[in-house]
Parts: C-alpha cells; sequence; structure tokens
C-alpha cells in the first residue's frame, strides 16, 4: 500500500471507502469524550471525509492529512468551500474556516504541527495499513500527538484468510499491542456489520466494527 496504490484508487474514482454522511460511531461515541469546542482534533488518513465537517461543526478546530491532491481538491469543493493555500515542509496545506488539510505523507509529520491536537479521530486510516505500516502509524506517528490526548478508533475484523486487505482486519488484542503501552484503550462497542449494509466487504463471511477510546498517558 504504497502512494502510488492511494493515488491510483482516487484518479480510478475507486473510493468505496468514502461514506455520504458522517460515521455513525463517531456521533455516538464522541461525546463521552468531553472534547471541548475550540480544540484541534486531528484525522489521520483523512481522504473527503464528512467527518471532518461534523467535527468542524462541533466547534473543533480540524487538522486533517491526506496524500491525495484529488481527494483534498474535492472536500473542498464539495463543501463549496476556496481554501487559502500554503507550503511547507509538511506538504501543503489548504485552509477554510476551522478546516486545515494538509496534502502529503501523515508520516511525516512531527511533533511540532500535532503538538495542539488535543484529539485524534480515526475511522478507515489504521485499517487501510498493512501490518508493518499499522506498527510505524501506532508507534511513531501516534507518539508524536500530546500527553492527554484521546480519541476514537473505529475498526473492521474479519476473518483475514478470506480477503486481502484494504481494508485490513484488526482485532483487540491487536489494538492493545498497538496502543496499550502509551495509551489507555477502552473498546466501547462492538457490533456485526449486515450484509445488506453498503459498508459489507465483499468475499467475507463475516464482518463486525468495534470502536475503542484512546487516551494518551
Ligand atoms: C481507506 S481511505 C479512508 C479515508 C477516510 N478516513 C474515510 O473515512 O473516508 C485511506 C486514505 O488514506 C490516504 N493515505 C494512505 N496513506 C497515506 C499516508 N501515508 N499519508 C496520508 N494519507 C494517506 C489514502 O489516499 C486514502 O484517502
Amino acid at each position: 500500500m504504497d502512494a502510488a496504490f492511494w493515488h491510483q484508487r482516487w484518479s480510478e474514482n475507486r473510493i468505496g471507502f468514502h461514506q455520504d454522511a458522517p460515521t455513525p460511531l463517531l456521533l455516538k461515541h464522541w461525546p463521552v469524550l468531553g472534547v471541548p469546542r475550540g480544540a484541534r482534533v486531528f484525522v489521520p488518513l483523512a481522504g473527503k471525509s464528512l467527518d471532518m465537517a461534523w467535527l468542524a461543526a462541533q466547534g473543533h478546530r480540524v487538522l486533517g492529512v491526506e496524500l491525495s491532491q484529488l481527494a483534498v481538491g474535492q472536500f473542498f469543493a464539495e463543501h463549496g468551500l476556496q481554501p487559502e493555500t500554503e507550503t511547507t515542509r509538511y506538504g501543503t496545506h489548504y485552509r477554510a474556516g476551522d478546516i486545515e488539510l494538509v496534502c502529503g505523507d501523515a508520516f511525516a509529520l512531527d511533533a511540532d504541527i500535532l503538538r495542539d491536537c488535543m484529539a485524534v479521530f480515526d475511522r478507515a486510516a489504521l485499517i487501510a495499513l498493512p501490518p508493518d505500516l499499522r506498527r510505524r502509524y501506532a508507534g511513531e506517528l501516534y507518539s508524536r500527538l500530546p500527553a492527554g490526548c484521546r480519541g476514537l478508533l473505529v475498526t473492521l475484523e474479519y476473518p483475514q484468510h478470506e480477503k486481502d486487505g484494504p481494508p485490513f482486519s484488526v482485532g483487540g488484542d491487536e489494538v492493545q499491542a498497538l496502543y496499550g503501552r502509551d495509551w489507555r484503550v477502552e473498546r466501547l462497542e462492538r457490533r456485526p456489520i449486515p450484509r445488506k449494509h453498503p459498508g459489507y466487504v465483499e468475499g467475507v463471511s463475516k464482518l463486525d466494527t468495534a470502536v475503542y477510546a484512546l487516551q494518551r498517558n
């Protein structure tokens, strides 16, 4: 899953992961985190997710990072926003209102830019990555978030031998192994996704989704 893979997915518009509404588990569980209005929320591997607009509507400042310029352009165009742009060592920043999207590699973000992110939301980011990158994502990128940072992580679980990812199956033991040293991890919910659901992963015999609350020690 290198950059070329994702650029090709966007250029061919093969974005079955994109949802035309905010993630229901975000709407349900975000309030329990108690993230104050005005807090900056990091959205890694953001795509053109409507979750960013929802978070901004809750009064948060959003910092997304996304490799694909097509995704970033579509996000702002589809919200009727004309972003200002600036190029830094992280990539090209697009800013409109309370939403800033960096078009660049998430792994190149350092503690400077993530310093005031008091929250994080991951849907289809960790599970988009193969095992070696998942370890870097949790062990390197998340280690640059500040103490006290809290967030939600949404995963999928299915028999991995039935299909190659992405999306990859990431179970509770792996979540604990990836985050448990530096983050307090609590599974809030795990539920089956019915076959008829548009988010069902074709080719797998069963599919569950889980959501975890994370808090950085
Ligand atoms: C499965 S999609 C999920 C997008 C979004 N979170 C959502 O829920 O719709 C994963 C996204 O991560 C982006 N991506 C993959 N690797 C990345 C990286 N290293 N840095 C930034 N974005 C990346 C891809 O271009 C793709 O848009």
